[in-house]
């Protein structure tokens, strides 16, 4: 039990992080990769206890320990940058610490799922998608109880492009969005199932980007047909990808296979189809993620001017393209 029977001023939480002891167990036990502080209640201050580059004995670690339980132990956020890095190494850690913000929540959603999901495109197979997948679903867990938590990751959306960087995107966009759609009856008209493999779909929906050629990827000049071909066969290796590694589920399906489809039929792989649901978020989230970021051809647009030019292309479902400019302009007061 975190004892609140000590009396810490208010002040202090925007300096120092109290830690818990599950992050501190999580550090390296005589090593600490950040300093580490603590209260003192008779002079009502913060002082130091360890500093990095040290080494902690037995008889401090056991000590730090029983302080800890008391809440009597501060790492200053000057460390964030160290502190989140290191939980985003052991994500699970995000749903212990009550202490986190939402904003630090989401720095270190951002930094450990983008960094899991290059893992997995550097080498897309099961023991690295396993790790990936566990991630992800911290990443549902955390926000099925509570989707507006979804706006701050989209506020921290990446702004150069890369395959890892626009999967992570295209996911919190899609994820707000549909969190947007559904308001408070989320978790009502939604089943868990259903949001945890159209989630992992909407990261997994570009995989098959991996067996494109990198020359062709990194092109700057316009694709000749023949390569334009190679580029949208993405589409079916993405659907092989997927059964090869045994995701066999119909919403990570409808993400890799219908997110270049259009209503109407201008898309690709089907001329004609009706779009499933993920496949039309996922259109949607997909296409603002590789407009909002910069690529070699191209300059970032700003995701205000890339949502009204999605609202107007009648090729994207209207319902979830307003709910993206609503998102933007009502719930993140973003600027056009
Ligand atoms: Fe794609
Ligand atoms: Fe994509």
């Amino acid at each position: 039990m975190q004892a609140e029977k000590h009396d810490i001023p208010d002040g202090l939480n925007e300096e120092y992080y109290q830690v818990s002891n599950d992050i501190l167990g999580s550090f390296n036990k005589y090593r600490p990769p950040l300093n580490i502080f603590l209260f003192k209640e008779d002079v009502s201050r913060v002082v130091p206890y360890y500093k990095v580059g040290g080494r902690l004995t037995n008889e401090q670690i056991e000590e730090l320990r029983a302080l800890t339980n008391d809440g009597l132990v501060f790492v200053s956020r000057a460390d964030h940058p160290v502190y989140v890095k290191h939980i985003s190494y052991q994500l699970d850690l995000v749903l212990v610490d009550r202490r986190l913000t939402e904003r630090e929540i989401a720095d270190i959603f951002t930094q450990a799922l983008t960094r899991r999901m290059a893992d997995f495109l550097e080498q897309p197979v099961k023991p690295v998608l396993e790790k990936l997948r566990v991630d992800v679903m911290v990443l549902t867990e955390y926000l099925y109880t509570d989707m507006a938590r979804a706006r701050a990751l989209v506020r921290r959306l990446h702004t150069e492009h890369s395959l890892e960087n626009h999967s992570v995107n295209t996911a919190f966009t899609g994820i707000a969005l549909w969190g947007r759609l559904k308001g408070d009856n989320f978790q009502d008209s939604v089943k868990r199932k259903v949001f945890d493999r159209t989630v992992l779909g909407l990261f997994l929906h570009d995989m098959g980007m991996t067996r494109v050629p990198e020359f062709i990827r990194s092109k700057t000049k316009p694709l000749t047909l023949d390569e334009r071909g190679k580029v949208n066969a993405h589409v079916k290796a993405g659907f092989e990808m997927l059964h090869k590694l045994d995701l066999r589920y119909l919403e990570m399906e409808q993400c890799a296979v219908q997110h270049h489809e259009r209503l109407g039929g201008s898309g690709y792989p089907l001329k004609s189809v009706t779009q499933d649901f993920a496949g039309r978020l996922c259109a949607v989230a997909d296409s603002f993620s590789a407009m909002v970021a910069k690529r070699p051809y191209a300059e970032a647009m700003g995701p205000v001017k890339a949502a009204a030019l999605l609202a107007r292309d009648g090729k994207y479902d209207r319902e979830i393209t307003g709910a993206l400019q609503a998102l933007l302009l009502l719930d993140l007061k973003m600027k056009p």
